[in-house]
């Protein structure tokens, strides 16, 4: 353990997190075929995970604002909903800003709280941790670094007992339909039944809010897109010059989604030094870097069914941008 912001009430476990030799792996699989893409999960190094937490703070960027709504007005009854000593998990907390609202709910109810982030970001979850502790002296966190389904595994051994799991800020929407719903089933499978999950699911929504969600005009998620070049720069000796390449974001409406692309404006070749790798772009030759899934009611219902969960209350923001569902094992 490197940095333990507050010892013995936080622990950091590795269960699977992504290494140098698997984002080696995936960029050249990416760009060494056709059409180009990079997965979304390697946005989030420590740059990445920094323009993240700027993005949750621009006004275009409605989902934090929406989910932090709900979850203010029905904490009391999402934390009531799971028996008092419960544990809490988070799938994917990045910085966990909204969980505090929960996290206070659940030290309302009296004694202390085990709180257990899992996200592949390292950085995001020590700093999430060492504030969290010191805002509140009842805590306990057992941060796990890993991806969702490692953590998962690493979960159903090592923490047993009643425990309330978050999956908030529309983390779902990366996954496609078929993939979210097999993997509520994982999660559904490793509760008891008193168990509870808690989903933030964005909702299908004018082609405008949309756009503007995702192409902000102070630029700071075109940064955040183009994030993904520089890493390739700094951990697999790339040459990718940033400025060639534009942010698009488009709202593929019959699809229900948000894609994320990076355009290259110049036909170019970039050498990846680590890879032994040339990449030749096409002047408008795009690389595919995110889906982000919107839901309607009706496919929200669709999705907790395939998932064998039950959806027990649907809570949606004032200006239905948004909802939060609480389900159980079916
Ligand atoms: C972290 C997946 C919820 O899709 O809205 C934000 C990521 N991408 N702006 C989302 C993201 C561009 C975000 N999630």
């Amino acid at each position: 353990m490197e940095s333990t912001p507050s010892a013995p009430r936080f622990a950091l476990i590795a269960a699977g997190e992504p290494v140098v030799e698997d984002f080696a792996r995936e960029v050249q699989a990416g760009l060494g075929g056709f059409p180009k893409s990079l997965p979304c999960r390697f946005f989030y190094d420590a740059e990445g995970s920094r323009l993240f937490e700027e993005i949750c703070k621009l006004k275009e960027y409605y989902i934090p604002a929406a989910e932090e709504e709900i979850l203010r007005k029905h904490a009391g009854e999402i934390a009531a909903s799971v028996p008092a000593g419960a544990m809490l998990v988070e799938l994917g907390s990045g910085c966990a800003e909204k969980t505090r609202v929960l996290i206070e709910a659940l030290l309302r109810r009296g004694g202390a709280l085990h709180f257990v982030p899992i996200d592949i970001s390292r950085s995001a979850l020590e700093g999430c941790a060492a504030r969290l502790l010191a805002l509140h002296p009842a805590l306990h966190v057992s941060a796990v670094c890993g991806e969702y389904r490692a953590g998962l595994a690493h979960l159903r051994r090592h923490f047993q007992g009643p425990k309330l799991v978050l999956w908030l800020g529309s983390n779902i929407g990366n996954f496609d339909r078929g993939e979210a719903a097999e993997f509520l089933g994982q999660v559904g499978r490793a509760l008891r039944p008193d168990d509870r999950v808690l989903v933030g699911v964005d909702l299908r929504k004018d082609k405008e809010t949309l756009r503007s969600a995702y192409d902000d005009p102070k630029g700071v998620t075109a940064r955040f897109n183009r994030n993904i070049l520089s890493r390739i720069n700094r951990e697999l000796g790339g040459h990718f010059d940033l400025q060639k390449f534009r942010h698009v974001a488009y709202y593929n409406e019959s699809a229900g989604r948000v894609e994320m692309f990076l355009v290259s404006t110049a036909a170019q070749r970039v050498q990846i030094e680590k890879l032994e790798l040339v990449v030749d772009f096409k002047n408008g030759e795009a690389v595919h870097t995110e889906d982000s899934y919107k839901y309607s009611p009706e496919e929200i219902e669709a999705l907790a069914q395939a998932g064998g969960l039950r959806i027990l209350q649907a809570w949606t923001d004032g200006p239905e941008r948004f909802r939060s569902v609480l389900l159980a094992p079916a």
